[in-house]
């Protein structure tokens, strides 16, 4: 029987270029899906998902990640104080959403590199990797139809979609046989091929479910694309040696780490709200387009 994944790691160290300058002196996981960070939007997804125990893996510059899940003794004060118990309710929530622990990678050697900090953290149990950026809006959470699939066959999963296009270009790509309507066995992957190059239209999205051997397979992985020690190649180097499963996300992905892939999935967000979805249909059917 298949452990079941309690642990999720987040690697939030990116320096966030695509977004500057608002990442200048803030964390871009911290931009709000109007009024939730990213980050917070993948961690309720993991624990949705059966996660009770987080590793954020942070840099320089992210202490507002730190805040933001610890409690704010005085703006709880404050809201009591001022009778806000709502709002009270919501801040206090977010600090006891799951056990998080942090951890720093010093340099940004790449997604790989900062996959291994969590190597003590995972110990000799399974665990999930989630990409903030990419928000995956599913009415099962992304995370929870991998977990299904790991829980099925045992084996490490990665999440994929399909992608029509040049877009290949911009993520990891697999070479994969479907086992069973959206799960495939996985034959090959490779980091942003050439879009000639790509072996199939199937990309991998931010979110993973490693077992512990992922630390050793990382160990032998040499820097690939753009210099960096990649998680594809080190995902790559243990398909040799044991069965590797992908999952098509039944869901709408939303690149939030972009500019465009931000102001879309806002929109989205803002729509489907109770409080705010009517008064913005109304403005955008009002536009001038
Ligand atoms: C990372 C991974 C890539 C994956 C992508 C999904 O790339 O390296 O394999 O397809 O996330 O968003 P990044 O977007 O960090 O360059």
């Amino acid at each position: 029987m298949a452990q079941t994944i309690r642990k999720a790691v987040f690697p939030a160290a990116g320096l966030g270029t695509r977004f500057l300058p608002a990442t200048k002196a803030s964390p871009k996981e911290m931009l709000p899906l109007v009024d939730k960070p990213l980050i917070q939007v993948s961690v309720e997804e993991a624990v949705a998902s059966g996660i009770d125990s987080v590793l954020i893996i942070t840099g320089r510059d992210k202490s507002a990640i730190e805040n933001h899940f610890d409690i704010s003794f005085e703006l709880e004060h404050l809201l009591k104080e001022k009778g806000k118990t709502e709002l009270f309710e919501l801040v206090r929530s977010i600090s006891d959403i799951a056990k998080i622990s942090y951890t720093r990678q010093k340099e940004a050697l790449g997604l790989g590199h900062a996959i291994y900090q969590a190597k003590d953290f995972a110990g000799d149990q399974p665990f999930a990797v989630l990409l903030a950026d990419d928000v995956v809006d599913a009415e099962t959470p992304a995370l929870k139809q991998m977990v299904n699939v790991f829980e099925k066959y045992n084996a490490p999963v990665v999440a994929t979609m399909q992608v029509e296009g040049e877009a290949i270009s911009r993520f990891g790509v697999i070479d994969a046989e479907e086992v069973e309507p959206n799960v495939f066995r996985v034959k090959d992957m490779v980091e942003k091929p050439a879009f000639a190059d790509a072996p199939s239209d199937l990309a991998i999205i931010g979110r993973y479910i490693f077992t512990p051997d992922i630390f050793g397979a990382i160990e032998r992985t040499k820097p690939g694309a753009g210099g960096e020690i990649q998680i594809t190649d080190a995902m790559r180097l243990m398909l040799k040696d044991r069965p590797f499963y992908a999952v098509k996300l039944q869901g709408t992905r939303h690149d939030a780490g972009d500019k465009l892939g931000f102001l879309i999935a806002t929109v989205e967000f803002a729509l489907k709200r109770d409080d705010l979805g009517s008064g913005l249909r109304d403005y955008l059917r009002s536009l001038d387009l």
